[in-house]
């Protein structure tokens, strides 16, 4: 049997190495199609080579665009792709527009969906992965669930049990797999990082953070707060670079404004840090496990596991002045000494395929 994995932003990457890697172990035929979402050498072609990704066999170079239009170029490269190919079974990963567009051509040709990262919900239809993440579900025939919580929104939705499948996370797969990788004196020294004084490290890019100009003005405000007391760095997606840029947010001396690093270049630095502060939803997760502590400068999360079983905590802009001089203040935990959510163990990618492969009768 055919099984068509899609990706195409950042956080799919980590997500889908360590299925395709252990579904390589059953009896399958797979096929790795990028979308072309992210395209730049940093948001995409770094993460195949250090996390060890088959080079895609399919490129759709859809490349960026308002919803409507990325998201409808996606649907005809996918429709073509699955007409020419017909899958036995579709693999989307995540909360992107390459995810919905895959989920909707799929389920209009009846091939068989699974969705890894189901069930999760910030309840904010304001975010466009809300939307994703709903439809996607909906249509979806296996339901792979990281996190207790994502069982049960989905029973509310009335999926039937039978769908859903709680496997564990496979991001923390791929982050367990390199952390012996992560350097972070080298990565330190290669960004001009004193690693001798403590340093956060900064992510931001939701559209509620960084597109409209009078939230990124509070936005620059409370960053410059935070740079007064601590060295920040920020490796900035390309989204909202330019507003940023003319908003004056890189006049700080104490603030580093870095290109997006590379996998193990980024969680080198997030090891070594005294906070992350981010409004990414694969940050929350990796810091849970590494056990810095998390900010997340946004209204709400879809991962609430990593504030009950996780270093997470929400912030606004107005208070993370103060939520980071608490942080500062309590000094690092001891290594081992915060929990991590179920099944968050580095072997999520072997219970997927095995998911996946039994569902294919293989
Ligand atoms: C997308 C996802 C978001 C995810 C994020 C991860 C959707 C709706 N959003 O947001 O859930 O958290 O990826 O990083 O799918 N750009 C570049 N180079 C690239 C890619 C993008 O310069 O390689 C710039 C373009 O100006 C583009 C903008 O970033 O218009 C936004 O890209 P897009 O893929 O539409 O959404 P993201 O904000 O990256
Ligand atoms: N990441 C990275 N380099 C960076 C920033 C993030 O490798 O400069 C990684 C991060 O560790 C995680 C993934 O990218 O594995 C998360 O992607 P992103 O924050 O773009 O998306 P989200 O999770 O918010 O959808």
């Amino acid at each position: 049997p055919l099984v068509v994995h899609i990706t195409g932003a950042r956080p799919n990457f980590p997500k889908a190495a360590p299925v395709i890697a252990a579904l390589a172990e059953h009896p399958v035929r797979q096929l790795l199609v990028h979308t072309g979402q992210h395209y730049d050498e940093r948001m995409s072609e770094v993460f195949f080579r250090q996390l060890g990704l088959p080079e895609p066999d399919v490129n759709l170079g859809v490349g960026s665009g308002p919803h409507g239009a990325q998201t409808a170029a996606t649907i005809v490269g996918l429709e073509e792709l699955f007409t020419a190919e017909r899958p036995d079974l579709v693999v989307v990963y995540g909360d992107v527009n390459s995810t919905v567009a895959a989920a909707l051509v799929a389920s209009k040709m009846g091939i068989p969906l699974a969705h890894v990262e189901a069930g999760l919900r910030s309840f904010d239809m304001t975010m466009p992965e809300e939307i994703n993440r709903l439809v996607t579900d909906r249509l979806s025939d296996l339901l792979l669930v990281t996190s207790p919580d994502a069982i049960a929104h989905l029973g509310n939705e009335g999926v039937h049990p039978d769908k859903i499948h709680l496997v564990g996370n496979p991001m923390i797969d791929t982050l367990l797999r390199h952390l012996d990788a992560l350097d972070t004196a080298a990565v330190a020294d290669s960004v001009g990082l004193d690693r001798t004084e403590p340093y956060l490290v900064a992510t931001l890019h939701r559209p509620g953070n960084v597109d409209d100009p009078a939230d990124v003005a509070e936005l620059v405000r409370a960053v410059h707060a935070v740079a007064d007391q601590v060295r920040v760095v920020i490796p900035l997606h390309p989204r909202g670079r330019g507003r940023l840029e003319q908003a004056g947010f890189m006049d700080h001396d104490n603030l580093l404004v870095i290109d997006p690093l590379g996998y193990v270049e980024f969680l080198g630095l997030v090891r070594g840090a005294a906070a992350v502060v981010t409004d990414s939803g694969g940050v929350q997760e990796e810091t849970t496990v590494m056990g810095v502590p998390c900010l997340t400068l946004r209204p709400n999360t879809e991962r609430p596991v990593t504030i009950t079983h996780g270093t997470n905590q929400l912030i606004t802009r107005a208070s993370l002045p103060a939520a980071v001089a608490d942080v500062l203040a309590a000094g690092p935990a001891e290594p081992g000494t915060t929990p991590v959510p179920p099944l968050w163990d580095g072997h999520a990618g072997p219970r997927i395929a095995a998911v996946l492969a039994a569902s294919l009768g293989v």
